[in-house]
């Protein structure tokens, strides 16, 4: 055993010193007491050496006056914290009785591991600490003393941490965490570090706990929207309250900090009106009938806060799009309140224009009219249009045209109107009266009164007006020129011939007359036929008595009307 050491030899009141590492197995020599008392083996055992203490750890090897362990020596328990750990026992001997004062001083060896109190230390840190920050860590403990109690501490490698070692006001060690750059926690919101303590052992034993440090949010964070613009098109035919659109912003935080309300920020206020926004969602509905020939797009701003106070703004473009929900229409700009019926084709009748608030092809409109007319259309620029004869037309045959122009446009499906115009065809004077009959011939009995009617003609004339109105004249007659009209007159207005004066079988048995019908148009028409008459013999002549006698040669005596003018028309 050369670590027994006895410190003293036998000096009446000086004790013996002996030295022990603590933990000695039992029987374990400490040292020859005997030999220290200055005994011989067999003086010792006459003299029944042994040793006594409060608690006794400690016997006496009979054959060789050892000092033997007895019992376990456990320094930490024995001793605590003292920095001296001795313990007092005393020899005694018999015969002469006497006592000598033992102590036994125990070592400390490295019998225990430092300990930490708990298996996890919990932090939390705020993002917002900055870099240089320093947190204290509870120390481990270690029940050994000098250089077995704890020597060190240190942490697994980090970009975050760095670990010193300080000692306080009575000289122990303990741990403190450096934070040496900033914590981000929407980048990492836990750390996990391991802490080890050694003490200074030899070999040093450890003991290690775990770190777990939560990263606590501080509102660094603006919320950001999914999109910088937000667009969407939609049909102005959408019901009021329809989902049109919805904006999502999202914010790093958390709790309150990512509490996220949805505003309108420089909106316009018709905009408002039209739209709703819902504060919670961001769902943005139509709170209208919208109406693209109204308001074509919609721009707005929408602002997102988060429970700290920190905002964004985004765009929002609504597009309406357009239905075909208007019919197109049909304007007359002028009409003709005349078309002669002579009229070149080609002339214009009509100007019109059409409407179509839609949009596109919705609003694209082509004009049409009933084929069965001798009209049609011609489109000339920006909806505008002429409606133009297209064949002749007819007063005599179709006084008044109604035209129906249909406007269609080319939405899907498409709308349509139509709107009906009637058009006049005004009278020209084409066409020459015409005459009942080819020619007339009459049968006049002689000595007719005069003033007599002997024939009528008659003409008609299909135009209007004074185009149409026929008056009679005589033109031409084989009658001697200035003799005609103290024979016969025609009246201008009815066509009725007259006898001017009586006539005389014997002097004139027929002649023939050329009459005129000629109507009121500028210029006039006329047409001609003739008219025979023919003068017939009646019993008024007595027999010739003397030659040379001149009866019935004198005027013809009045005759009865009922006479007159038999076989007439
Ligand atoms: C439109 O908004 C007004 C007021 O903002 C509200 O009273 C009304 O109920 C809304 N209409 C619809 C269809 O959402
Ligand atoms: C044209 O329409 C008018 C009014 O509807 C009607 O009185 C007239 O008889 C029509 N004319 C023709 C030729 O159909």
């Amino acid at each position: 055993f050369p670590f027994l050491l006895p410190l003293f030899y036998r000096a009446l009141c000086e004790p013996i010193r002996y030295s022990i590492p603590e933990e000695l197995a039992k029987g374990s020599v400490v040292g020859n007491l005997a030999k220290d008392l200055g005994l011989s083996v067999q003086e010792a055992s006459a003299r029944k050496l042994r040793v006594s203490a409060e608690k006794l750890l400690f016997s006496i090897d009979r054959e060789s006056g050892d000092l033997l362990v007895k019992d376990r020596i456990d320094r930490e328990q024995i001793c605590r914290e003292r920095r001296r750990c001795e313990l007092q026992l005393e020899a005694v001997v018999e015969n002469p009785l006497n006592i000598f004062h033992i102590i036994v001083v125990v070592e400390d060896i490295n019998d225990h591991a430092p300990q930490f109190d708990k298996k996890d230390i919990h932090l939390e840190i705020f993002e917002s600490v900055s870099a240089g920050a320093r947190i204290s860590l509870d120390p481990a403990t270690d029940p050994d003393i000098n250089m077995n109690s704890i020597k060190d501490y240190h942490i697994n490698p980090n970009s975050y941490f760095k670990l010193m070692v300080r000692v306080n006001s009575d000289g122990g060690k303990y741990p403190e965490l450096s934070l040496e750059k900033p914590l981000d926690r929407e980048v990492q919101r836990s750390h996990r570090l391991i802490l080890t303590a050694l003490d200074g052992g030899d070999p040093p034993r450890s003991a290690t706990v775990r770190i777990e440090i939560v990263v606590k949010d501080t509102n660094d964070n603006p919320p950001v929207f999914s999109k910088d613009e937000y667009r969407v098109s939609v049909s102005e035919s959408l019901p009021p309250g329809s989902s049109v659109l919805q904006v999502t912003a999202t914010d790093q935080d958390e709790g309150a900090n990512a509490e996220i309300s949805y505003h309108f920020r420089s909106t316009a206020q018709s905009t408002r009106h039209m739209f709703s926004l819902d504060e919670k969602t961001g769902l943005i509905k139509n709170n209208q009938s919208l109406d693209f020939e109204d308001m074509e797009r919609y721009t707005m701003e929408v602002e997102a806060k988060d429970g700290g106070g920190l905002s964004t703004q985004c765009k929002v473009i609504i597009e309406i799009l357009d239905e075909n929900d208007n019919s197109p229409e049909i304007i007359i700009t002028s009409l003709s309140d005349e078309i002669l019926e002579d009229s070149q084709p080609g002339m214009v009748v009509a100007l019109f224009k059409t409407r179509d608030w839609d949009f596109g092809g919705n609003g694209e409109v082509m004009c049409d009219i009933e084929r069965d007319v001798p009209f049609k259309i011609h489109s000339s620029s920006n909806n505008y249009y002429k409606l133009v004869t297209d064949g002749t037309l007819d007063r005599e045959q179709t006084p008044e045209y109604n035209v129906t122009i249909t406007a269609t446009d080319r939405g899907k499906p498409p709308l349509s109107s139509s709107t009906t115009i009637t058009l006049r065809v005004t009278d020209v004077n084409d066409n020459a009266p015409v005459f009942q009959q080819p020619a007339y011939l009459v049968h006049v009995p002689e000595n007719n009164p005069p003033g007599a009617s002997i024939a009528q003609v008659s003409a008609s004339d299909p135009d209007l007006g004074p185009n149409g109105q026929v008056s009679y004249a005589i033109v031409a007659s084989d009658l001697e020129a200035r003799a005609l009209s103290s024979y016969v007159s025609v009246s201008a207005h009815s066509g009725v011939v007259f006898a001017q004066r009586a006539f005389d079988h014997e002097q004139l048995r027929a002649f023939e007359l050329t009459l005129q019908a000629r109507d009121q148009g500028s210029p006039a028409l006329s047409a001609n036929v003739s008219l025979r008459v023919l003068v017939g013999d009646r019993n008024d002549n007595a027999p010739r008595a003397p030659p040379g006698g001149r009866a019935g040669r004198g005027p013809a005596a009045p005759l009865s009307h009922r006479h007159a003018a038999p076989g007439l028309r």
